[in-house]
């Protein structure tokens, strides 16, 4: 495809977003705490809110750009930027963080970096904590792309990412 057709890809992609970033503000604008579903809307259709997104939402709404990222970086289920293709979540719950949940997101980082910078890693990553994940009994434990892992100790975090396919 020339440049040409990639542009115009881009721009029917875009005409797209804005009209469903309208329907979405729509479908919510009369319902309590509309701003948080129409934002879990978004994100789960485009995987994060980007800023142009952000600012089409303030003018679909009339709600401030101010107050839509207060939201947005206020709940860290937000995210302005795409995730990773793998998602882990490393709960920082009480029983998890007494347990050791900052050695483990330490190491998978540290892992992941290594993982780059030797060419083996081919998927991104992307590391978020997250409170209780209701299995306390298996703390410290980390979920990957939907998959737990309990009574975890720094050691199995290269176990946990070769579990992924093109690691
Ligand atoms: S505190 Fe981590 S699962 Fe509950």
């Amino acid at each position: 495809m020339n440049a040409d057709g990639e542009l115009e890809k881009l721009v029917e992609w875009v005409e797209g977003v804005r009209k469903r970033v309208h329907e979405i503000a729509g479908e919510w604008q009369d319902e309590e705490g509309s701003l948080i579903m129409i934002l879990h809307a978004i994100q789960d259709e485009i995987g994060y809110i980007p800023r142009g997104v952000a600012n089409e939402l303030a003018k679909a709404t009339g709600i401030s750009l101010a107050r839509i990222y207060e939201v947005i970086t206020f709940y860290t289920y937000f995210r302005l930027t795409p995730p990773g293709n793998h998602e882990i979540h490393v709960c920082m719950g009480t029983a998890c963080y007494l347990r050791g949940a900052e050695s483990i997101q330490a190491k998978l980082l540290q892992q992941i970096d290594l993982m780059k910078a030797a060419g083996g890693a081919k998927d991104d990553f992307q590391v978020d904590c997250v409170r209780c994940i209701g299995c306390c009994g298996l703390s410290p434990a980390v979920v990957m792309d939907g998959k737990t892992y309990g009574r975890l100790n720094p050691e199995d975090s290269p176990e946990i990412l070769k579990q992924k396919p093109g690691v």
